[in-house]
Parts: C-alpha cells; structure tokens; sequence
C-alpha cells in the first residue's frame, strides 16, 4: 500500500491539468478544459477535463479517471508505476520503494538503470580490440559506419558468451529478477540464469526522455533470428517507442521520416537525414501513430520495397491519417531498403528521391491502375470504380477535386462523369457511417458489449439503479457516510453486477477505514477502464439536478427489491416481469439485426 499522504501530496502537486496539458493540447471550456483524445484517434475533441473534481473523461471512448490513471494509461504503467512517475515529477520521495505495492515489483527506475550500465558493457565490449574485433568489423566494413555514428547511436556489441554480462550486471548490485524482468537474462532449466543477448550488435533504444528501454541485436551473418528485440518490460511498449526519436526530435517538427529498421534508421542519420525514426521490428500501431502526430507536421514513410514493406505502408497510411497526419511514399526503385539506395547511388540521389515521393493519393492510384489493365473498358470501369471510392473517402473537398483531375487524365474518362459516380458513392459512405453510428448507439444504450460491466445488459434496470447509488456515494461524503452507517440499509450482496458489487464495497471498505475514502485509492484495485466508467458515473450523476437522500433510498431500495425477486427465482412476479423483459430486449435486438 502507498501512503494515504504521498497520493493526496502527489494529486495536490501534480497539477491534473498541467500533467495532462504536457500530452495534450488542451482548450479552455467554461469551467473545463477540452483537447483531442490522447487514447483515441479523433478529430473533433470529445476529451475533457475537469480540474474541479480533478478528473478526466472522453466521450468518445470511455476513458477517464484522475491524474494517476491519465500517467497509468499515457505511459503504459501500472497503479504503482504511475505513483512512482508522478511523485519523482513532484519531488515526492516515496518511502520504501522496494514494497510498494505488495508483491516484489521490478522498479522502472531500476530497469533504466540496469539498461545503461548494460549500454555501457556492450560498448566497452565492443570498442575491446580482442572481443569486439568481429562485430566493430561488421559495422565498418560491411555496413560502412564512421566512428562518430556508431557512437553517437551507442552501438554495442553482446559478446559470444553465456554468461558475461549476467555476471557484470550481478556485480552492479542488479537482482535476478531485475535481469529477467528487464529482457536481459533468462532462467536456464538448471535454474541458473544466462545472457540472452551472445554474439551480436547491439542497438540501445532510447525514450524521448533519454532512458534507455530496451535493446535490439543483430547477428553479423544470416543465421535466425536476424534481430533479437528486448520484449516489453515494465516501462517499456514496443508500440509507444519509436527508435531515433530521441534524436530526431529536435528536426522533425516539420517533416519526420519512418523506417522500417534500425539500420536503415541510422543510414539516414548518417547520411545527414536527422528526422528519421523506426518501430521497432513491429507494424506501426495507433499509439505510434499519435506518438507521430505529437512531434511532426508531415511524414515521408520509407518502407522496404518488397511486399511486406508496401502492405506495411498502406497500414501506416491507414493510422497516420486517423491522427490527421498528412503522408508522403518514397518509391524506392534498385535498392531494398534506403540504407542500401544511400550506398549504390549516394545522398543526392537519395534527396531527390525524398523530393519526388508520392502523395498517399497518388500511391494508392498506382496501386489501383496496377491491378487492372485500363486499355480495356471493363479494366477501366473496375479501376474507375475503385479510384471514385478512393476519392470519395477524401475529407476535402479541394482535394476531391484536385484527385479527380488527376484521375480523369489518367484513366482517359470525364471529370464530369468520375464527379458524379463521387457524389454517389460519398452519400452511400454517409448512409453506411450514419447506420453504423445508429447501430453502436442502440447497443450501448442496452449495454451490450460492455467491457467493463458485462452483467449490466443481463439486468439494465437492476445497472441503472447501482449507478445511481454508485454516482451519488462517489460524489457526496454524506451519502456515503449514510450507507456506511446503514442509515440506508445496502449491501454488496444487493447489488447485482460483479462490477457494482466491487466498487461498493470497496467504498465502504475505505469509507469504514481510518484514512477514509478518496477517489485516488480505487485506482489501485481498479483498472485504468474501470476507473473511467467510476468517472462517467460521477459525471452522469453530477449532471443531473436532484441528488438529494430520497434519490438515494429509491434506488438503494431498487436494488433490494431486484435482489429478493433474483432469490424468488422465475417463480415470483418479479422474476416473470424481468425475465419478459429480457426476452422482448432478445426480440427487438433480432429485429435489428434483421434490418441491417
Ligand atoms: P539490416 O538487414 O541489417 O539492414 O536491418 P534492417 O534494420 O534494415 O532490417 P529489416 O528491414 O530486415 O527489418 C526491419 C526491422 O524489423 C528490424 O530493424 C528489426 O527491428 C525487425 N526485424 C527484422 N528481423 C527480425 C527478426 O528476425 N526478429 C525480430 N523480432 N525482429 C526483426
Ligand atoms: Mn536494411
């Protein structure tokens, strides 16, 4: 357990809105602020925050909750792991760091530390004239690195022994289990523990804040696997870090460049290109699609030329243009990859070629025209339908046009007639996004599929009802003083969802308690998306006029009522009403699915 005292330190220093305002921009609402949703890709703000309950929300997907949960989810940390960010922002020392929480945790902190003096072993490994000969001659030779890139990038070489750096980190003070949780050592079936790195380049990565998170090892030769990548350990998502954005954050506000590795990352450094960056050995994913949008104006997307690298850019296209990136495609032609186009044909060349990329536009147009054979009409009249789909799902009307020029010259039809067959399909686009919207309402508004709460939809009035007395006693001191002390007679039992069930009582726990309840607690028995849906409650009921006790007993006396027919099982009036409900609630839902 955390000191009541270090969270209420941690949430009166730790600003909500100046935490949140670092991710994202934030406008003022009235008493609240608004800004784009971190956690979802939006293009219209649906986030808000609310710096008088110190809570956050978004309309859009659900999530919320207070400070720690913000860092939880921003940062991909648990309960604990956000308390320990948050508090050494604040220059909050936590006492006895080790315990926290429990079970033995592995500390961020301790993993970051580990990584560094790990960092500085490879390197020393590498620059050693005895161990390091095969790999600094790989990096020379065969890759043609300068002295200067491979230091700045902190290349490292794992030497071809089990047990080196395990005995190293050992002798730094590291524990077992540090070792095994940081991706560094792994667990023989003897039980002893060995170097999982052995024989191979090492490449450090490292967080915009400096930390170095993880590792990437590559063989000199073509044996399997090629790369060796750090998985993800406390602190570290392969899907929130971006190798070389440490670097390439001080030239990318403009224009950033993705690659698909880590070699072709450093390439392009070399060759001068400072806004490059890679995933690392993962598709792009949304998060790194926001990561993207937080640093740059525009990205120039150099995957490999193969199939995989193009499907890869397609994906990339698809996330970066959710986020409201704008995105270029270098074709590279006579070279895998950029590292090798740099070395066949040189840096000129190689600008150019940044000079010359394609609009998303036109790559996909290519990629369209490629596929059929537009001499024919029928190739023509399936192109034609494709590309007019295309240009239909343009948000900008300027650019529809300019995109329909472009395609009438290159399939040899009208404007005029490719306009039209736009037109169509943009309002069929509509319809389908309106039915979709339509259909997602209905099912919420029924509660199906409801992750947090799965049981709601099985009893909505019995949910309703534990909303209410959920949203009141999260909101009031005296409503919860009144349950805790059994004015209003309400047991755990009473309620009928597991989730209603848990939050309950660990309000009364806490209420009951010498410290008393506060809202920051929960966090560390509820999930982030669990904490969002207590601060829906809390918005819902705040919205609403009447709060008063009376609303309190009706619905306390709801959930009782519900309770006893549950126990009278089918055979009670209740129990027919419910269980006829449900049955019509089955009906209408056949209908629908009927309809669409
Ligand atoms: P070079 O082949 O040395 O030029 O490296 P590259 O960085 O250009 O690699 P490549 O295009 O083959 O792969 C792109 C990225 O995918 C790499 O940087 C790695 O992060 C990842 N990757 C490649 N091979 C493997 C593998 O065998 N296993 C894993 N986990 N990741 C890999
Ligand atoms: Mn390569």
């Amino acid at each position: 357990m955390i000191p009541k005292e270090v969270i209420e330190e941690i949430r009166y220093r730790c600003d909500i809105e100046d935490v949140i305002g670092t991710y994202v921009s934030l406008k003022r609402a009235g008493s609240n602020r608004h800004g784009l949703c971190p956690f979802h890709s939006e293009k219209s703000p649906s986030f808000t925050v609310f710096p008088a309950t110190k809570s956050f929300y978004c309309f859009g997907c659900g999530a919320g909750g207070d400070v720690i949960t913000f860092v939880q989810k921003i940062e991909n940390l648990d309960y604990v792991g956000a308390v320990e960010s948050l508090a050494t922002r604040a220059g909050i020392a936590i006492p006895n760091n080790d315990t926290l929480g429990g079970t033995p945790t592995v500390s961020r902190k301790r993993i970051y530390e580990m990584n560094l003096e790990a960092a500085k072993f490879f390197r020393s490994a590498l620059f050693d004239p005895v161990l390091g000969a095969e790999g600094m001659k790989y990096l020379v030779e065969n890759r043609r690195l300068s002295g200067a890139t491979i230091k700045r990038f902190g290349l490292g070489f794992a030497p071809n022994d089990f047990g080196m750096l395990t005995m190293h980190l050992k002798k730094c003070g590291f524990s077992e289990s540090e070792l095994i949780a940081g991706f560094l050592s792994k667990k023989s079936q003897r039980g002893t523990l060995f170097d999982l790195f052995r024989n191979r380049i090492m490449f450090p990565v490292i967080d915009t804040s400096g930390n170095i998170v993880a590792f990437g090892g590559r063989v000199m030769d073509d044996s399997k696997p090629k790369y060796l990548n750090s998985s993800d350990t406390p602190g570290f998502k392969k899907s929130r870090v971006l190798f070389g954005l440490n670097y390439a954050k001080e030239h990318c506000a403009e224009e950033l460049i993705l690659c698909e590795g880590y070699m072709d990352t450093i390439a392009m450094h070399a060759a001068g290109f400072g806004n490059a960056v890679a995933t690392l050995g993962t598709a792009i994913t949304s998060d790194h699609a926001r990561l993207i949008a937080r640093y740059t104006k525009r990205v120039i997307i150099n995957y490999d030329s193969d199939d995989a690298g193009q499907r890869a850019a397609d994906k990339a296209m698809q996330l970066l243009d959710e986020v409201g990136v704008p995105v270029r495609v270098l074709k590279l032609e006579g070279a895998k990859d950029a590292d090798e186009f740099i070395k066949k044909f040189g840096v000129d060349a190689f600008r150019n070629l940044l000079k010359g990329s394609s609009t998303a536009f036109d790559f996909k147009m290519d990629k369209i025209l490629a596929k059929y054979n537009v001499a024919t009409a029928e190739g023509k009249i399936r192109a034609a339908r494709e590309v007019t789909t295309l240009i239909a799902s343009t948000y900008s009307g300027v650019e529809r046009e300019l995109y329909l020029a472009a395609a009438s010259e290159r399939l040899g039809i009208s404007a005029e007639g490719l306009a039209n067959d736009v037109k169509r399909a943009r309002a069929k686009q509509a319809r389908e996004a309106r039915q979709k919207e339509s259909r997602e309402l209905q099912l919420s508004a029924r509660n199906f599929g409801d992750r947090v709460n799965p049981d709601a939809a099985k009893d909505p009035a019995a949910a309703a009802a534990e909303e209410v007395v959920l949203g009141l006693c999260l909101l009031y001191p005296e409503h919860r003083r009144l349950c805790a002390g059994g004015q209003v007679a309400l047991n755990a039992e009473d309620f009928f969802t597991d989730f209603g069930r848990r939050v309950f009582s660990a309000m009364m726990k806490a209420e009951k308690s010498e410290n008393g309840f506060y809202f920051s607690a929960l966090g560390e028995e509820f999930s982030p998306d669990e904490m969002g849906r207590l601060v829906r409650l809390q918005q819902d009921r705040q919205a609403l006029q009447n709060n008063g006790k009376e609303v309190l007993i009706d619905a306390a006396r709801a959930l009782r009522d519900r309770r006893r027919a549950r126990e009278a099982g089918a055979g009670g009036l209740e129990g027919a009403l419910a269980a006829r409900r449900a049955m019509m609630n089955k009906k209408n839902d056949e209908t629908e699915k009927g309809r669409t």
